[in-house]
């Protein structure tokens, strides 16, 4: 179906979102600097603000990995018009993947690209807590 696999990889990851109360399964796939893939997808909790969604899952992941900076990311879930990376998602992603493309994917093969800035611009991060004020 597709011949990219980071897609692949978060096809394959969406297949083991533990959903059992959305039913709303979402997988996700960076690519690392050297080409390594990381895979995440959403587990939910009983207590449901704890669930986790797949792109904070796969950064995570990396992160546990030895990984600090991805230069792709894809998302997968089964929906006509492609699902993007929720706030809280963009927000961690901005920190570990301020320059790389996100890649969203449904399972009929559908594609659309963007790129981290698109997603979230002016994104607050750790710059902005090295920088020096005039103090109070
Ligand atoms: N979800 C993700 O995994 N990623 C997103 O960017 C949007 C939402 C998950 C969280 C929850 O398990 C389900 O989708 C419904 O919100």
């Amino acid at each position: 179906m597709t011949t990219d696999p980071l897609i692949a990889a978060a096809i394959e990851a969406r297949l083991r979102a533990f959903t059992p109360y959305s039913h709303f399964n979402v997988g996700a796939a960076l690519e690392t600097e050297d080409g390594t893939i990381v895979p995440g997808c959403n587990v939910e909790s009983a207590s449901y603000g704890l669930t986790m969604c797949a792109e904070r899952v796969a950064v995570f992941t990396g992160v546990t990995r030895g990984f600090h900076c991805f230069k792709r990311v894809a998302i997968v879930a089964d929906t006509t018009t492609l699902t993007p990376p929720c706030g809280a998602c963009r927000q961690i992603l901005w920190e570990f993947a301020p320059d790389a493309e996100v890649v969203l994917a449904n399972l009929s093969g559908k594609v659309e690209r963007f790129t981290m800035r698109e997603l979230l611009p002016r994104g607050f991060d750790a710059k902005q807590l090295a920088e020096p004020g005039p103090g109070i």
